[in-house]
């Protein structure tokens, strides 16, 4: 079953059943405001911290499970009839209406009662970063009927105390020190206890009337689906200190036969003066502007690399949603989503270093600035900060985020000690800062100097020095590096006990680092570190492999983790994949490891974390054994690592194999399947049910996910195989037999290149001749500018 399609010319997706029950989200905001919102336009919005900054309120796990919302309903007057624009709240005539969620904009369209009407909503772009956004909602109506209509439309918005804990909990407070005003034709909400701080709501006219109280809006005993003002027709000018402010502005207009018309409303921060401001620049023609000025920005970005394949999902997933889904991750890190409500706010340190290490080409600018935010937020003894605010290294650290009542706070040390360090945080910092190195080239990265967040200060060079020092200073009684709080996994927490999984990764750190170490001019340094990654790669082979596969690793009193002789738990993805990325598997252990994923943990869904399922419970192993089977860290098919397996099989040379699991995760290919998956086909998952659960098949927690990043890394650098090197692009694809070839364009360092594979071999790897702008050659070097063509043959 089906709820929508995909529009690839305008780059949208259609949602054509709304009633679809799981909320299909987008978002908006590309710069310090942002909001998720779903195809029935419930959601909310904040500004620079989800957890600090919210503007509009959200019911976290309610019903329904995305409201309230970004909603305008639409009056006849004539009649009575009322509807909204998005289908809920009123949720009448399903069949009218679509919503087309589109690269940071969504569109709520509805043909009813002989109006024709759709609800764009946006957050424009500012061409000065520190200016204030606005979320712009732009309605346009055309009357479709034949006969004049006088009509109310009706823009609501439920407001929300700044500080996400005190909105949601501290009601005995809440409810009397913020409240509503208005003024100038705006509703302001009034955090009174912020000095000064207040939203606005507002139209580009003077309203015929408004409500400012939920109580008002609502009337006694109903809801959003059938608000007394809404019903009525008249809003009763109530504002109010105190209570649950909203925005609730009554437009009144009459449509002659066939007229249309076209207004807006307006969400920001600050009061009348800022509301005006709005007005003016997000005229007709400012939203038009910035609407060409949003599909710019994605285009921009979208056009670094654009694959031709013989894949169609692969070409749509690539050349628009996962790169989408990708940048939002880098843009709001993880804290924001219906299951993310904005409780934290800052940084995942592992999270936001791999979503930089995927994507340098698309935004290079915003990868290094967090580049540079995970640098600070790096303790001198060269572990990362698990979760770390970059604000609290500001000069001027954010003051005021204490409960305002009398709540006392534990002073909480912001520099957690090695108790709370995680053994892979730091170490996603070496390929995140080296493949922006080697896309950029901009090598005197590596030199400047940025403080630790303990005090003292590096060079990035030193910095990446220092997380190596530490893994290598971590070694338990086996040799293999110690798990400590968690590695990759969230949910195995070995402390003591021992990771394979970080020991691999530390040795593609390393080969990152004398990579680049080679570049910089010493390479003795490099090589240095190559030696004592060579040492442990021999360790791993004494004492991780188990036969057929590698260990997991070792719980802290030296139980092995992962091995063929565990009933449970037996063969772990993450450490499979790795001692294969990592070069710590030889070819026949490669070969047995992937087959053996293939047997254990391929399903028609994707690739399961481990198999078979915990079911009881064992402290040494960690939390994992106490999720429910087949879900989460605990035998689902958890989306993250899956793309490190296709990495895997692409080293081998097994394109068939790679794209089998591709493909087995990749959500457009699930469009049709929508009454098992749930979730967006647009947007990678965290994770998705494994066999061992009854919902086998459903998908959850969609776009904040580290899987976004690594499928784009994978599928673009290792099956299509086109990535950055220091002094060359590498071409090394690695796709399915029987694809004739493929073709992409990408921009690098200044110049454009475009490349076309033919494969009259059906082969899966392997180049056997290159010719770049019509010479023969073996290496694409780097050019700074102009256009070069790349012509390359598979074959042996
Ligand atoms: C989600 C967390 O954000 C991420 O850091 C972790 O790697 C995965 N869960 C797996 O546990």
């Amino acid at each position: 079953m089906r709820y929508g399609f995909f529009d690839d010319t305008r780059r949208e997706y259609v949602v054509d059943r709304v009633d679809c029950p799981w909320p299909l989200t987008n978002y908006l905001g590309t710069q310090r405001m942002g909001a998720v919102l779903s195809h029935q336009a419930g959601g909310y919005c904040w500004l620079d911290t989800p957890e600090y900054g919210r503007i509009t309120r959200f019911r976290p796990n309610s019903v329904p499970v995305d409201g309230p919302g970004h909603w305008v309903y639409l009056r006849d007057e004539e009649s009575g009839a009322y509807w909204s624009l998005s289908w809920q709240p009123t949720a009448a005539d399903v069949s009218a209406y679509t919503c087309r969620h589109g690269l940071s904009y969504s569109v709520f369209e509805c043909a009813l009662r002989g109006i024709r009407a759709s609800q764009t909503l946006l957050i424009p772009r500012e061409a000065d970063p520190q200016t204030d956004p606005v979320e712009v909602f732009d309605i346009r109506l055309k009357n479709e009927s034949g006969r004049p209509r006088r009509l109310s439309v009706i823009g609501y918005v439920e407001f929300s105390f700044h500080h996400i804990s005190f909105d949601q909990q501290n009601f005995q407070m809440s409810l009397y020190c913020a409240g509503s005003r208005y003024e100038e034709g705006a509703v302001l909400c009034d955090l009174k206890y912020e000095e000064g701080e207040t939203h606005f709501f507002a139209s580009d006219q003077a309203p015929a009337d408004f409500d400012g109280t939920r109580d008002a809006f609502l009337g006694p005993n109903r809801s959003e689906r059938n608000p007394l003002g809404v019903e009525k027709g008249v809003l009763s000018g109530r504002v109010e200190n105190g209570g649950n402010p909203v925005g609730a502005l009554r437009r009144s207009l009459t449509l002659a036969p066939g007229e249309e018309a076209r207004l807006f409303f307006y969400l920001g921060r600050g009061g009348a003066e800022a509301a005006d401001a709005a007005r003016k620049k997000y005229d007709a023609a400012g939203v038009d502007r910035a609407m060409e000025e949003l599909r710019a920005f994605w285009e921009e970005k979208l056009s670094v690399l654009r694959v031709h394949t013989p894949h169609e999902n692969m070409n749509r997933s690539l050349n628009i949603w996962n790169l989408y889904q990708a940048e939002i991750n880098v843009l709001f890190s993880r804290f924001s989503s219906f299951i993310e409500v904005g409780g934290r706010t800052g940084l995942g340190y592992r999270d936001t270093a791999q979503d930089a290490m995927c994507l340098p080409h698309a935004d290079p600018e915003k990868c290094r600035w967090r580049l540079e935010q995970l640098l600070h937020g790096q303790v001198s003894a060269g572990y990362g900060l698990h979760l770390f605010d970059p604000a609290w290294f500001e000069p001027h650290p954010p003051q005021d985020r204490k409960s305002p009542t009398v709540v006392p706070e534990m002073t909480q040390a912001r520099i957690h000690g090695l108790d709370d360090a995680c053994s892979d945080d730091a170490l996603w910092l070496i390929p995140a800062v080296v493949e922006y190195l080697r896309e950029t080239g901009d090598l005197s990265f590596a030199h400047r100097v940025i403080p630790f967040a303990d005090g003292g200060e590096a060079t990035v060079w030193e910095h990446l020095r220092r997380s190596l020092d530490f893994s290598f200073g971590q070694l338990g009684v086996h040799g293999i590096t110690k798990g400590l709080r968690a590695d990759w996994n969230d949910c195995l927490n070995l402390g003591g006990g021992e990771s394979a999984m970080v020991a691999f990764l530390l040795l593609w750190a390393v080969e990152h680092f004398s990579d680049a170490a080679r570049a910089l001019g010493f390479p003795e340094e490099g090589a240095r570190y190559a030696a004592r990654a060579e040492a442990l790669k021999e360790t791993c082979h004494r004492v991780l492999w188990d036969g057929e596969w590698y260990l997991r690793g070792f719980t802290a009193d030296g139980r092995p983790i992962g091995s063929h002789r565990d009933p449970e738990g037996k063969i772990h993805l993450e450490s499979a994949a790795w001692s294969v990325i990592s070069g710590a598997a030889d070819k026949a252990q490669a070969e047995s490891t992937l087959d053996a994923v293939e047997k254990w943990l391929l399903t028609p869904y994707g690739l399961l974390l481990n198999a078979p399922s915990y079911t009881r419970r064992d402290d040494g192993v960690g939390f994992i054994t106490r999720v429910y089977p087949g879900v989460k860290e605990n035998g689902s098919i958890f989306s993250h690592p899956n793309p490190w397996a296709w990495v895997a099989e692409s080293l081998l040379g097994r394109g068939t194999r790679a794209m089998k699991a591709y493909d087995a995760l990749l959500p457009e290919n699930q469009n049709d399947r929508m009454e098992i998956r749930q979730a967006e086909p647009y947007a990678y998952c965290q994770f998705i049910m494994g066999p061992d659960h009854s919902a086998f098949g459903r998908a959850r927690h969609p776009f904040m996910t580290g899987s976004a990043g690594w499928a784009y890394y994978a599928a673009t650098r290792y099956l299509l195989g086109v990535r950055p090197g220091f002094d060359r692009l590498v071409l090394d694809p690695c796709i399915p037999a029987r694809w004739d070839g493929f073709s992409l364009e990408r921009r690098w360092r200044g110049a454009d290149y475009r490349i076309t594979v033919r494969n009259p071999a059906h082969v899966e790897k392997g180049i056997r001749s290159l010719r770049v702008d019509g010479t023969p050659t073996d290496r694409i070097p780097v050019f700074s500018s102009g256009l070069h063509t790349v012509e390359a043959e598979m074959g042996s």
